[in-house]
């Protein structure tokens, strides 16, 4: 039934977790409007024959009344069937918005006219994601110029790709092969080029792929010197800037001492002009003038990009915008790095950071 119903829906196989689950619910609606459809439309067919002028017809037609108790029903009715549309899509909307804790991290990045992902462990590749069939992964969207949208059909997965921030989406493939992605977002000439495939591999293939030299070399030394010009940039952007041996924590550290980051926060946990970035993550930031935050990647993410937009409570507004500063990649090498130091981070290392610039 699955099957014939997703064939004649047109739609791709279902290959994540989640992507059969998100089909029942589509299946549900469109066999609601179709029988909905069906029906007002086979009335108005009846009605046409039955009540078509014949002879002489009276001179005003007779007036019909619907019971009110039918009237509340039928109102009552369609009301409870959108309240089930909405619970059932609602329960789905939030297992796909909380990625398991075991999930391993992906950074994916859009641009103009290109998908890029990249490894903490430190490879980075263009136009292909490589994955382990059978594990969660969480995937950490950003894009470097216009908005995009990430699509990948086969996982029902979606998530727009916004510069200067992350969004988060995750998926866990079922089945090996080979899974196109596309870009969802206008954004350009090549937008309808800005393609990815997504491979789904063995779990024991994709370590495999994770230590071969092909993955390795795509990696790069980050230590650039000198200021950099947008050429340059671009160039060195093409791939992730990470190297082999420097996953994306020891790269941060890098760019948190080149960029006079720890000239303001300590990575010790002693507060200084700004707040420590050790045991930051994680936990619940209280803002000046009330409230407080999640340290997630899209906070941290959002406190270099637009440091005014929410203070931390007791420090002074006096963060500078890193925005155009530093690439999305090394953005996310320093959000690496404040992840590491907090004790139960999910892919923390510990002990592979030092403290001082
Ligand atoms: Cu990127 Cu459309």
């Amino acid at each position: 039934m699955n099957d014939l119903l997703r064939r004649l829906l047109y739609l791709p196989e279902q290959a994540s977790s989640y992507a059969r689950e998100l089909d029942y619910l589509h299946y549900l609606i469109i066999l609601v409007t179709m029988a909905g459809s069906t029906a007002v439309f086979a009335a108005a067919l009846y009605f046409y024959f039955r009540y078509k002028r014949r002879g002489a017809a009276p001179a005003t037609t007779p007036e019909v009344h619907i019971p009110l108790k039918q009237e509340i029903a039928l109102a009552l009715g369609l009301l409870l069937l959108f309240i089930l549309f909405w619970v059932i899509g609602f329960a789905q909307f939030v297992r796909m918005s909380q990625p398991p804790r075991d999930a391993m991290d992906v950074y994916v990045m859009g641009k103009q006219w290109m998908w890029k992902f990249a490894y903490p462990e430190g490879p980075s590749s263009v136009g292909t994601l490589y994955v382990p069939a059978g594990r969660p992964v969480r995937l950490l969207i950003t894009s470097r110029d216009v908005i995009h949208s990430f699509f990948v059909p086969a996982f029902r997965l979606k998530q727009d790709a916004v510069p200067g921030r992350y969004t988060v989406a995750w998926f866990e493939a079922t089945k090996t092969g080979i899974y196109p992605a596309y870009c969802t977002e206008y954004c350009g000439t090549a937008h309808s080029m800005m393609r990815a495939d997504v491979v789904v591999l063995d779990p024991a293939d994709f370590q495999r792929w994770l230590a071969s030299p092909a993955a390795q070399a795509s990696a790069v030394d980050p230590r650039r010197p000198g200021p950099r010009t947008e050429a340059e940039e671009r160039a060195a952007d093409l791939v992730y800037p990470t190297s082999a041996r420097l996953g994306l924590v020891r790269q941060g550290t890098e760019v948190a001492a080149q960029q006079g980051c720890l000239r303001c926060h300590s990575l010790d946990g002693t507060p200084h002009i700004g707040p420590t970035w050790r045991g930051v993550f994680g936990t619940l930031v209280r803002l000046e003038g009330g409230g407080q935050v999640l340290a997630d990647e899209a906070y941290l993410t959002e406190s270099m990009m637009d440091p005014l937009a929410k203070i931390a409570a007791g420090y002074p507004p006096v963060m500078p915008s890193y925005r155009g500063q530093i690439s999305p990649a090394e953005t996310a090498a320093i959000v690496e790095l404040i992840k590491s130091l907090h004790p139960d981070a999910q892919t923390g290392r510990p002990g592979s950071v030092e403290g001082s610039p």
